[in-house]
Order: C-alpha cells, then sequence, then structure tokens
C-alpha cells in the first residue's frame, strides 16, 4: 500500500513537472513592406501621428496633424541622405520618446525617407 502512494505520488509529482509551460517573449517581427508602391505620406505616415502623436503635437512642434506635418517635417526632421538619421524616425523609434512607434510602423517611416520624404 505504502510502495503503491509513493508511485502514485512520483506520478503526481511528475505529471506537474511536465506540465511546466514556457511562453517565451518573441520579439516582434517586422511584416515585410510592400515595395511595389511608394509609400504614401498621406495615407500610410499620417495616420501613424494621428493615432499615437497628436495628443501632444495637436500644438507641440514639430505639429504633425495632417494639415501641416509634411511641411514641419520636411526638411527639418528627415535626412534623405542618411534617412536612419531623420528625427523623425529615431525620436519615435527609440522608446526614450513619449510615445513609440511599432517595428512595422518605424519600418515604414524609414522607407518613407529613403524612397525621398515625398508629399504624396
Ligand atoms: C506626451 C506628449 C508627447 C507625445 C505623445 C509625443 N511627443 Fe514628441 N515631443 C513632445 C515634447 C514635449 C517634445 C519637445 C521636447 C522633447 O524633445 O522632449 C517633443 C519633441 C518631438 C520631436 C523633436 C525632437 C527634437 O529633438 O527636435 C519629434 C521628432 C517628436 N517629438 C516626434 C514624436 C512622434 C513621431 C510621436 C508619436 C509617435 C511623438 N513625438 C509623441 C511630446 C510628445
Amino acid at each position: 500500500m505504502k510502495k503503491h502512494s509513493i508511485f502514485l505520488l512520483i506520478v503526481l509529482l511528475s505529471l506537474f513537472v511536465v506540465g511546466c509551460k514556457y511562453d517565451f517573449i518573441l520579439p516582434e517581427e517586422v511584416p515585410p513592406i510592400d515595395n511595389s508602391k511608394p509609400i504614401s505620406f498621406a495615407t500610410q505616415i499620417a495616420p501613424i501621428f494621428a493615432e499615437k502623436c497628436n495628443s501632444c503635437h495637436n500644438n507641440q512642434s514639430p505639429k504633425l496633424t495632417a494639415d501641416v506635418a509634411y511641411a514641419q517635417l520636411v526638411p527639418s526632421y528627415v535626412n534623405t541622405g542618411t534617412p536612419a538619421s531623420s528625427k523623425i524616425y529615431t525620436v519615435p523609434s527609440s522608446g526614450s520618446h513619449y510615445a513609440k512607434v511599432s517595428a512595422t510602423q518605424s519600418a515604414l517611416i524609414l522607407a518613407w525617407i529613403t524612397e525621398g520624404a515625398k508629399n504624396n
């Protein structure tokens, strides 16, 4: 009888150990950007600001509301020669500013600058 319960205990314990599940936190994957057509400032970039930035940047410089965002950003906050050094890319991608863009949004902003930061 005693052997029986020890055996049962071992079975239960091993179930407990096997039952442990590990959830790994994976870095956010960046879906590939559709390069077949140019990134549109009006439909792909400005909406990012509306979603994440304009609670402050409707007043705070640079103003990022759709009507003035382009004029505020280009050329002051973009560097088409070295796109990755553009402030409108580095500041919201850094994680040390008030709001952070997602990896996808960050990639979109960089791609838009790389394509010449067009007002399209
Ligand atoms: C909670 C308010 C707040 C939010 C939200 C916010 N910002 Fe800002 N932002 C500021 C303030 C205040 C400054 C000026 C002082 C500073 O640079 O910290 C600023 C400055 C900036 C600058 C200029 C930095 C420089 O060095 O000249 C950029 C670019 C910028 N923000 C982009 C963004 C973007 C893009 C978003 C959205 C993803 C965003 N901010 C969201 C408050 C905010």
